[in-house]
């Protein structure tokens, strides 16, 4: 194969008067004579210019829309409007042909439900290409972020007896014939003969392994994938997601909400860098999808000025019970415009209720601690006050929950005492209570929820969107 050039390293070479083999896909072809390539390296296409009066009639009819060409020729200064260089191609080999009365991707604007029906093929669209290249370069940022701080990255297993939100709501992992599973003396089937040797499923969170990395190598973080068999038909909730999970010994609640802040205005910062090009992009697509709605339910800032807000502000802090005064006052509040109203503390809040905190009230990133420990999970640390636990979750406009972490219970008896509250057997989870038995420590963690952040910093509306193939209730195409 002949050396190919990337067309994104071409267009920053600012070279010219060059000889170049380019590989790609043809988005569009013009006149016989130019040809739009691109090969995903950047959300710009490489015009070729093709002498159709010297070139086989045959050969030309078979540049078409998704077909994959090699293209070798000139690199000259352009002389038409919209880009700055064009190849003169002196040979150009059709290496996939592209029928174009069957290709579903024609060169118009498709919508995103159709988009999603063809998802094999979605990448090849300038939206899709922006958003996979911006999300390569946020999970390479996690990556640089934690490693530049000394943590470990940690891999936690993906099957596993244990269901560390203690939510239920998992997907089992078996080996049986499920129609003739074997069954014990009293008809239960019988999970001892299973692969394993007792019931298993997939992970809902790797939290409670990474506690036990914590408690040897201090900082470590997992970034993996992780399921929740929840009937969740929305557009913020997946079945498989990707989770980014760091647990840090020596930790105070405080300290845990430092990092989760500095992560995330890292990350932005970090891709804001790199991928200029596919967020400007998608700004102005979102200003786009926008002029279709009524002024009043337009964005107040692009998404640029959006993501250089989050960088430039503290994210607000408060806790739950100073959440639920604010929202007991609120207007939608007195108004009954609220679906669920606040009426008291104790009650979880709904998306609806951290959306108005973040997008009305504060119109900022906000920083939510301190909830009561009836809706949160019996591993998070006990206030002094018997009522609240040390717990943090961070809202994003437009987004609502990105965050949910807390510090950890590490007193053996007020962790005990918890799990015989809510009922969750201590002689499973043997070997997490053993860190609080030996060398147990005060220490924190949370969970970044990865697509949510994909979510917010692409500015895309579905989270099916921004996961190259998404796992939802009745869908598991690709
Ligand atoms: O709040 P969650 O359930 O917290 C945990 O799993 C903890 N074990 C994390 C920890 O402390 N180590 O989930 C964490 C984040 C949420 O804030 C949200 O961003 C994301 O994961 N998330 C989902 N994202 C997509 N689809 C779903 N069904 C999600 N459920 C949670
Ligand atoms: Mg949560």
């Amino acid at each position: 194969m002949s050396a190919r050039t990337k067309i994104k390293a071409l267009l920053e070479s600012g070279k010219t008067d060059i000889d170049v083999t380019v590989k790609g896909w043809v988005r569009t072809f013009r006149n016989n004579q130019f040809i739009a390539l691109n090969d995903g390296s950047t959300n710009s296409n490489l015009q070729i210019v093709v002498d159709f009066e010297n070139t086989d009639p045959a050969l030309l009819k078979r540049i078409t829309t998704g077909a994959a060409l090699s293209v070798s020729g000139r690199l000259v200064e352009s002389l038409g409007k919209g880009q700055s260089v064009d190849v003169k191609a002196t040979s150009i080999e059709i290496l996939g042909d592209s029928d174009p009365e069957k290709y579903p991707l024609q060169p118009k604007k498709h919508s995103l439900e159709f988009l999603r029906e063809i998802a094999h093929l979605r990448f090849r669209t300038n939206t899709f290409g922006a958003i996979f290249r911006v999300r390569n370069t946020l999970s390479f940022a996690v990556h640089t972020f934690f490693q530049e701080r000394g943590f470990v990255y940690l891999h936690t297993p993906v099957i596993t007896a244990s269901d560390a939100e203690g939510a239920g709501e998992t997907f089992h992992v078996t080996n049986f014939d499920l129609a003739n599973p074997p069954k014990t003396e009293t008809g239960e089937v019988d999970f001892k003969q299973d692969f394993f040797g007792r019931a298993t499923n997939l992970t809902v969170s790797g939290q409670l392994e990474g506690e036990l990395g914590a408690m040897a190598l201090s900082d470590i973080y997992t970034f993996g994938p992780t399921f929740r068999a929840e009937n969740s038909n929305t557009t913020r909730h997946l079945a498989e997601f990707w989770m980014i999970e760091p647990e840090m010994a020596f930790y105070d609640a405080k300290d845990n909400a430092d990092l989760a802040e500095a992560l995330l205005k890292y990350v932005i910062s970090y891709v804001l860098d790199k991928n200029k090009e596919d967020l400007e992009f998608l700004s102005q697509r979102l200003l786009d999808e926008e002029k279709q709605k009524p002024q009043n339910e337009r964005s107040e800032m692009t998404l640029l000025e959006k993501l250089q807000f989050c960088l430039n502000n503290d994210f607000e802090r408060l806790t739950y019970t100073e959440a639920i005064d604010i929202l007991k006052e609120s207007t939608p509040n007195k108004k009954k415009k609220f679906q669920y109203l606040v009426e008291g503390w104790g009650t979880d809040l709904q998306s609806e209720h951290e959306r108005y905190l973040v997008e009305k009230h504060f119109k900022k990133p906000v920083i939510l601690t301190d909830y009561p420990k009836e809706i949160k999970s019996f591993y998070m640390r006990q206030n002094d006050d018997g009522k609240t636990v040390a717990a943090m979750d961070i809202l994003f406009p437009g987004i609502g929950e990105i965050v949910g972490g807390s510090q950890r219970e590490e007193r053996l008896d007020k962790l005990e005492q918890r799990m015989d509250e809510i009922g969750i057997p201590k002689e499973e989870l043997w070997w997490y209570l053993d860190t609080r038995r030996f060398g147990g420590c005060p220490h924190s963690g949370f969970g970044l929820g990865f697509e949510r952040l994909v979510l917010f910093v692409t500015g895309m509306g579905n989270i099916r969107d921004v996961i190259p193939f998404p796992r939802f209730p009745k869908n598991a195409e690709f």
